[in-house]
């Protein structure tokens, strides 16, 4: 069924695991990504970023193939669908309209005060239609910053723990030095303040940029309260090799769905992996 992502993730941090959120691009991820969760029995986030949106024509369009895909797939998992990265009251508020069961404001790059003020806007619509909320503190590093955790803002624990307190959102994202696309060489996370935020939070942490984080930083993460692990480029890597590959095989091939097919199997074979690697499969 849809659902909001509350109970997912306090289920998860209770028990010691973390729920994946895997962006869409297109149907083949959203097939993709809805057939690994169902085969491993696991908790599932669809993310959508307002881009990503905009690419698929609009907020009803992803709800209502979402919602058909877990017809005809006959879907049994807890899946929400989630916007990522919303960057205003408006857009969640759009998004909650057109079905979202969940939404991330992300109003990180304003000032703390400012961010508080739509955060709780933001979660006062939302929880009235029972939908989820995420928000953010410090900055994620972008795919072009060449250095990893300077120039990055970290978060900071008192904030962290005020914006909770004064907001009601349901999980919060600190920035710990994660980036998004590929890390250049190995990621270097601020686990200390992961643990105290967790701690003094009590929220189910979430953690962006999740691709290329290893392992053992992984199994870290999720010791210090982290829930939620988001993973978007390398399903865009996944997929691109396997058209690569698939059209290199054969220059003559023009049917999407010969390429798009195993694009949509690496895809899928991806999110199994990350399912059993953040603990998730087999809790649904
Ligand atoms: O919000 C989306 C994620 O943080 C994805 O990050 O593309 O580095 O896996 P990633
Ligand atoms: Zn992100």
């Amino acid at each position: 069924p849809l659902v909001s992502m509350t109970e997912m993730l306090n289920k998860a941090k209770e028990e010691g695991y973390a729920v994946g959120q895997f962006n869409l691009n297109n149907l083949e991820f959203t097939q993709a990504i809805l057939q690994a969760a169902e085969e491993e029995k696991s908790p599932v986030i669809l993310g959508v970023s307002e881009g990503a949106a905009r690419y698929m024509s609009g907020f009803k369009t992803v709800v209502k193939m979402v919602e058909g895909l877990m017809e005809d797939l006959n879907v049994t998992v807890p899946v929400a669908i989630h916007l990522d990265h919303g960057s205003s009251f408006d857009k969640c508020k759009e998004a909650i309209d057109a079905g979202f069961t969940s939404v991330m404001i992300d109003a990180s790059h304003h000032p703390f005060e400012e961010n508080i003020e739509t955060t709780a806007k933001v979660v006062e619509y939302a929880h009235s239609k029972g939908v989820s909320v995420e928000a953010e503190l410090g900055t994620v590093g972008g795919q072009e910053d060449d250095i990893i955790a300077e120039g990055v803002i970290y978060a900071d624990p008192k904030e962290c723990e005020e914006l909770v307190n004064r907001t009601g959102i349901d999980c919060l994202a600190p920035a710990l030095g994660s980036v998004h696309g590929p890390y250049k060489g190995e990621p270097n996370l601020g686990f200390k303040e992961m643990e105290e935020i967790g701690k003094a939070t009590g929220m189910p942490l979430v953690l962006h940029g999740g691709t290329g984080i290893p392992t053992h930083d992984i199994q870290k993460a999720i010791s210090f309260g982290t829930a939620k692990i988001n993973v978007n480029t390398e399903n865009q890597i996944a997929s691109a090799k396997a058209v690569r590959e698939t059209l290199a095989a054969k220059p003559n091939e023009y049917d999407p769905r010969k390429y798009l097919g195993p694009a949509r199997d690496a895809i899928k074979a991806t999110v199994a992996g990350k399912m059993k690697e953040f603990g998730s499969a087999g809790r649904a």
